[in-house]
């Protein structure tokens, strides 16, 4: 039976997102994101919503977890990738939580959202 042991929810400012970028540049990738999650540069809009959906989606984790960003789980700690079809697979260093987290991203223009939910194990 499906035990849900949190959901968490993220919504971010693109534009916010991108200033960061533009001040700190790969500064900012490498401080939040393992090498294999930093997608492959098609144009500077789509790889900034691809990451802000990335950040969104480790903030929606933390949540779900109920402890945020911080001692207990770093943005490095978790690693979001997609699978063959493109669908966002969320996994936790040193954790074997790959089939117990769900997550969903979203973004327009402006904003960039994410929706995770982790199961009990
Ligand atoms: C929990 C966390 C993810 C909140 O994120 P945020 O973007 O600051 O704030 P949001 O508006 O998305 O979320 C706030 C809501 O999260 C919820 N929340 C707070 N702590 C939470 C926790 N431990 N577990 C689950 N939900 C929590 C609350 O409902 C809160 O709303 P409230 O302030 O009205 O009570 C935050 O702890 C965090 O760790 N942020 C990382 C910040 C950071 O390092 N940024 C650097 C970027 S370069």
């Amino acid at each position: 039976m499906l035990m849900i042991k949190g959901i968490g929810t993220d919504i971010l400012d693109i534009r916010r997102f991108e200033r960061l970028h533009l001040t700190w540049g790969n500064k900012l990738v490498e401080k939040l994101f393992n090498n294999d999650e930093v997608p492959s540069f098609s144009s500077n809009k789509k790889f900034i919503q691809s990451l802000a959906g990335k950040f969104a989606a480790k903030e929606a984790i933390s949540k779900a977890f109920g402890t945020g960003i911080g001692s207990h789980i770093s943005f490095k700690d978790i690693k979001i990738l997609k699978d063959k079809k493109g669908k966002p697979v969320a996994s936790i260093k040193k954790l074997n939580l790959e089939d117990s987290i769900h997550i969903s991203i979203s973004h327009s223009n402006d904003y960039a959202v994410a929706f995770a939910v982790v199961e009990e194990t």
